[in-house]
């Protein structure tokens, strides 16, 4: 949900600033734009809509001897991705410019006051106001100190911002500040960084500084970065940690789009959360500051998350039920925010979020603590603002995932849940020491599982001749399985722009089935499971009206083998984990359609990876 960056030091600029944008690309990509400072303060922008290709194909030829500048990739959330809306925006004076992620609810009070004392605007953005507080502040009250005029200019914001800005009047540095929007930064002998997230530094550096909320940054181009806080008292020592990746984890690494390589990786993923989960007394979750007495005492769980993450709720949620018998509520972050919320004095609240930034599961997460429940995150990003807000945090250690479309961190986040249930479920006493190394040495499988999903990737690839050219799609499922298929649906939707509608298989026939006609894709997800006779008498309902029937089934199911025009086949499972196994063939089938339909599936139309705006 736009990406910035930001360099001052002693090396020319451009080159990192376009490498920073081209990383944080996932975040948006509806526009782009660049800012460069020379030694005397002077201002060169380049900004257009669309891709950073495009940017980097009109800095082609440019004298880029600067060594100071910020940028951006945009994901547009106020006016149209335009030449005019990408970022950089400047002040009047042109002295000041700025980039910004987040959103500033109250810009239109403040454009009008703007215009009123003689401003002119030349963006529908709300982050263009930011640049002419700033120059209101510079010429008075901050006289001139840039740091001063950013504070106070933020000071009259609300809603989320991660901002750097740039000024003529003063050169060399750059000046961040972040509320509710992520930003980091680092400092080393060639230069100090800025940027949206780590994977944009982690080939300068592996120590990240992280500025805290409502902190204020001033980056020199000695490499040196003082912190302070939002009133600008200076913070002596600003919160830092290391990346525990190197830059290679974030290249294709010989595949050809993101996508297939973080499918590839998820064997990897599985076996590395795995690794020494299993101790004397049950699962090992260190990372967890939660007492023995508050974990065995929660009564009840609220599961808050959006999108992919929001799926793995839905299945976790059987996990938590299922072994420590706490009741268990799943609640989609955007819609929770806004309701009542039943909690106990022992109440706990999971967050799921690859990102560690989507701005309504972190408001969720704010919520539930507010209302004194205990809050675990179970996150893919170290350092995250969800991570460092939260009571315990369990890092599912998937690696960077760059595509917009999530594939390893899903399943990474399934199995990190499981893990959690069974630590609770220990704790609580409801399982015995017993049933709990059972349940790890089922998951210890799944890597070869998944293995042997992906040596399948062909099922798929042929399957996918039955979406090219549909108008829309149906995904089937009971059970676990039920959210399979939603999670298959959204990846399909989301990477080649088909319509999927995901349905409880039993209750299909109460409306959906009105769609099916002669060769209507629907992928039943029916693995072997208890409720894998009903699914097949709710594949046979679409296969009596003509449907095209792509299968999900175990090895040796003939009787779905015969009721099927297309099979994706997996080994037997237990039914618990069957959904870790089962999406793989839906990630795979999906990326092979948006292939097939000339998509670009890293990258898909109006999508960003990690949305901070509420
Ligand atoms: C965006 C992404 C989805 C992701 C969702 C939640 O919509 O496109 O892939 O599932 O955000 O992200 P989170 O980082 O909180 O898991």
């Amino acid at each position: 949900m736009c990406g910035i960056v930001g360099y001052t030091g002693n090396r020319p600029a451009l080159p990192f600033l376009l490498n920073g944008l081209r990383t944080l690309e996932y975040r948006g990509y509806d526009s782009a734009g660049v800012e460069l400072e020379d030694a005397s303060g002077e201002l060169l922008e380049v900004k257009c809509r669309g891709r950073v290709a495009a940017l980097a194909g009109l800095c082609e030829g440019l004298d880029a001897h600067q060594t100071i500048g910020i940028a951006h990739t945009r994901w547009a959330t106020h006016g149209e991705p335009s030449d005019a809306n990408a970022h950089p925006h400047r002040d009047c004076s042109g002295r000041v410019a700025v980039v910004h992620n987040g959103i500033i609810e109250n810009y239109q009070e403040l454009a009008a006051e703007l215009a009123e004392r003689g401003h002119s605007f030349k963006s529908e953005t709300d982050t263009e106001v930011i640049a002419h507080l700033v120059e209101e502040e510079l010429a008075g009250a901050a006289e001139g100190d840039l740091a001063l005029a950013l504070s106070l200019a933020a000071s009259r914001l609300t809603g989320s911002w991660a901002i750097a800005c740039v000024s003529a009047d003063a050169p060399g540095e750059i000046l961040c500040a972040r509320k509710g929007s992520p930003l980091v930064l680092a400092s080393t002998a060639d230069g100090a960084y800025a940027a949206s997230d780590v994977t944009a530094l982690a080939h300068v550096t592996s120590h990240v500084i992280n500025l805290d909320e409502g902190g204020i940054a001033r980056l020199l181009p000695s490499g040196e970065i003082r912190v302070f806080e939002s009133d600008l008292t200076p913070v002596a020592e600003p919160g830092t940690f290391d990346i525990d990746w190197n830059a290679s984890a974030a290249t294709l690494g010989g595949y050809p789009d993101f996508m297939a390589k973080e499918i590839a990786e998820q064997p990897e993923a599985i076996e590395r959360l795995l690794e020494g989960r299993l101790g004397d007394s049950g699962i090992v979750l260190d990372e967890l500051s939660l007492t023995p007495e508050e974990i065995a005492a929660i009564d009840r769980i609220y599961i808050v998350a959006c999108g992919t993450s929001w799926h793995v709720g839905l299945i976790a949620r059987a996990y938590f039920e299922r072994w420590a018998g706490v009741p268990t509520t799943v609640e989609c972050a955007s819609e929770f925010n806004y309701e009542e919320v039943l909690t106990t004095d022992h109440t706990l609240c999971v967050i799921i979020t690859q990102s560690g930034e989507t701005a309504d599961t972190l408001a969720s997460a704010r919520k539930m603590r507010a209302v004194g429940a205990k809050v675990i995150a179970i996150t893919n990003v170290l350092g995250s603002t969800a991570a460092r807000e939260s009571d315990g945090v369990i890092y599912v250690q998937a690696g960077p995932e760059i595509a917009v479309a999530s594939t390893k961190a899903y399943t990474a986040q399934l199995v990190a849940s499981a893990l959690l249930a069974l630590f609770l479920a220990r704790a609580n006493d409801s399982i015995s020491l017993k049933e709990v190394r059972a349940r790890y040495r089922e998951m210890l499988r799944v890597p070869e599982l998944i293995r042997i999903v992906l040596s399948r990737a062909w099922q798929d690839e042929v399957a996918a001749r039955a979406f090219v050219d549909a108008g829309s799609s149906l995904f089937l499922g009971r059970g676990l399985s039920s959210t399979t298929a939603r999670e298959g649906a959204l990846k399909l939707k989301e990477i080649s722009y088909l319509h999927a509608e995901a349905y409880p298989a039993g209750e299909m026939k109460h409306g959906p089935i009105a769609l099916v006609e002669q060769g209507y894709p629907v992928v039943v997800v029916v693995p072997e499971s208890p409720v894998r006779d009903k699914t097949i008498s709710n594949l046979q309902e679409v296969n009596a009206r003509g449907a095209c029937v792509i299968a999900l089934a175990t090895n040796g199911d003939v009787r779905v083998a015969q009721l099927a025009d297309y099979l994706l086949l997996v080994p037997p499972a237990p039914e618990w984990l069957s959904p870790v196994v089962d999406v793989v063939h839906l990630q795979l089938l999906a990326r092979y359609v948006a292939l097939a339909r000339g998509c670009d599936v890293d990258k898909p139309r109006n999508l960003a990876k990690s949305v901070t705006v509420e």
